[in-house]
């Protein structure tokens, strides 16, 4: 079943203490392998599309790809038997956000971020008032997305990731309904030097003064077998790392609820993309390469979805 509003999901996740993975999509490969993880698993699933992806998908006209995402999202999400949602990964401008909104995206994120506080709490109050008149909700996000290291000063700290007292005012000022706080994670395979560490007392500030349904972007876990297999084929992607499931999973427990998923999926895929290639090199039908890609993407989905706990939570 499509969620008009990702609330929906959200929200009883924060009520039952688990976390539900939204996975991005470019294509049609990625959203049915992503589909079919979540219902053999029969967990709710978010799927997000950037800004990037809706002028992909729309040959650079972002508003086409958007409505052709929301289309096939929508054909591929009725008579199932789990609740699928679609979501604007990263909203930069107003622009973006309402053509995902005329095109019936379940919520949208508007990431005002860089942007000064005050700013920013303008901006995500204007998406909030346009998302929520058309029954959908909104998703912000508070400090800067980048690993931090162990010996990093507290100011430093103070200055990069979340304040949880600018949180609480963020939250109460916007009515925006999911935040991002930055607690020390980062987009892509390199994420960090040493031990991936995040703030979890930083977290624990937030969910308590805020107590909504909070994200966590750069969740991916950058698997070794994936980097690996990629790397024998080919690839060049020596130092990747991620965020391990044992840090994930502390990471739900003190109020994680959507977690943020690309670089898996997009290691996985090119990985068992590039055996196929050399291992069936007479090969010239793509569908038949493209399979155990998208089998590797399948497999990355149900395995985060029993570290999230949301297995038969559809
Ligand atoms: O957070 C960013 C996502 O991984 C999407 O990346 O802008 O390359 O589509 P993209
Ligand atoms: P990863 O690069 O860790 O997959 O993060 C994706 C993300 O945060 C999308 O918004
Ligand atoms: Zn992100």
């Amino acid at each position: 079943m499509y969620v008009k509003n990702t609330k929906e999901i959200l929200d009883k996740a924060n009520e039952g203490y688990y976390g539900v993975g939204a996975f991005n999509i470019n294509n049609l490969e990625f959203l049915q392998a992503i589909i079919d993880g979540a219902v053999e698993k029969s967990s709710p699933v978010i799927i997000e599309t950037s800004e990037g992806a809706m002028s992909y998908a729309g040959d650079g006209d972002f508003r086409r790809g958007a409505r052709l995402f929301a289309e096939m999202v929508k054909e591929f999400a009725q008579d199932l038997p789990i609740t699928v949602a679609l979501h604007l990964d990263h909203g930069h401008d107003v622009e973006h956000v309402v053509a995902a909104v005329q095109a019936g995206y379940s919520s949208v994120m508007i990431d005002a971020s860089a942007k000064p506080f005050e700013e920013n709490v303008k901006i995500t109050s204007e998406v909030v008032k346009i998302a929520h008149a058309a029954g959908i909700s909104v998703e912000a996000e508070l400090g800067k997305l980048v690993g931090i290291e162990d010996n990093v000063s507290v100011s430093e700290r103070d200055a990069t990731l979340v304040d949880p007292n600018q949180a609480k005012n963020f939250v109460e000022r916007t009515g925006v309904d999911f935040l991002a706080p930055a607690i020390g994670t980062s987009h892509g395979a390199f994420k960090f030097k040493g031990e991936a560490k995040l703030d979890f007392e930083r977290l624990k500030k937030v969910k308590e003064f805020t107590g909504m349904p909070l994200v966590l972007h750069g969740a991916s876990t950058v698997l070794p077998r994936f980097v690996e297999e990629a790397n024998n084929y080919g690839a060049k992607i020596k130092g990747a790392k991620g965020v391990p499931y044992d840090v994930l999973k502390e990471a739900v427990k003190y109020g994680i609820n959507k977690v943020n998923t690309d670089t898996d999926l997009r290691v996985a895929f090119l990985a068992e993309l590039r055996k196929a290639l050399h291992d069936d090199a007479s090969q010239i039908d793509p569908r038949k390469l493209f399979k155990p890609a998208m089998k590797a993407i399948k497999e990355v989905v149900m395995e985060r979805i029993d570290v999230l706990g949301s297995a038969g939570q559809c």
